[in-house]
């Protein structure tokens, strides 16, 4: 992030070259935008400064996270739900100075996207960065949050290239990693699964993001769908 009176903060992605890419060909201005898993807020900021008002979204607690329970004893859980300790707050905590420096009117909500309030009401746009494949359940996931869009989900996420809708379970009991993330799903699996919820699909991009902590790019296919049926 570029923070007015602290410059250039360094996070684990830089997403700030293609970010065009990363939120899709959706015109922000005037909407009402639910970012799902905001983190720091990286998206929340850019999508307001795109015009839109924006809820940002994350969990309340690391016990939210959904850990790979690995039965294998050299799985040490402890040391993974030490670790979200003490990141989620400091999540929060950047969240709320990003939100400062840059004069935000974003809100956070802290909850579970699986049990969202219905008093949040409704989101022309529901954009879920790199989430659902960090999750048990990634349909169920959707159903909950798209139960609150009315019109536009935008998804960015890696998607192995396969043609057929296909998720591959990630969690490999050999090397016992990875513990935080769950299924890659082809971009065809995607699409199925909006189609079951109503959404038919505008587009898909893919481009490459950099990951600063790994040191290298990753493609990720950025979908942007439209509900086909009125919400009920
Ligand atoms: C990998 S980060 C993605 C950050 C950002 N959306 C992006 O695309 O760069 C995933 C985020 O989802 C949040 N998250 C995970 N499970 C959640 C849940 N059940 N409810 C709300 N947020 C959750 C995590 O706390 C984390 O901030």
């Amino acid at each position: 992030m570029d923070l007015p009176e602290l410059g250039s903060v360094k996070g684990f992605w830089d997403l700030r070259p293609t970010i065009d890419a990363y939120l899709g060909p959706v015109d922000y201005r005037g909407k009402r935008v639910l970012d799902v898993g905001a983190a720091s807020g990286f998206l929340s900021f850019e999508m307001e400064r795109r015009g839109a008002t924006v809820v940002s979204l994350d969990l309340d607690g690391p016990e939210r996270r959904h850990f790979v329970p690995f039965a294998d004893p050299r799985y040490d859980p402890s040391a993974q739900r030490e670790y979200y300790g003490r990141v989620v707050p400091a999540l929060h905590r950047a969240y709320w100075l990003a939100h400062r420096l840059y004069g935000s009117r974003a809100q956070l909500f802290l909850g579970d996207l699986f049990n969202l309030p219905a008093e949040l009401g409704t989101f022309d746009v529901v954009m879920l960065g790199m989430i659902l494949p960090h999750l048990r359940d990634p349909f169920y996931a959707l159903e909950c949050v798209l139960r609150l869009a009315s019109d536009v989900v935008v998804i960015t996420q890696p998607a192995p290239g396969m043609p057929d809708a296909y998720a591959y379970f990630m969690p490999d009991p050999a090397t016992l990693a990875p513990d935080t993330a769950w299924w890659s799903m082809s971009e065809a699996c995607v699409e199925r699964m909006l189609a079951v919820l109503g959404f038919t699909m505008e587009s898909i991009t893919r481009a490459e993001h950099a990951c600063l902590s790994r040191g290298d790019r990753e493609m990720c296919s950025t979908y942007v769908a439209r509900r086909r049926f009125p919400l009920r």
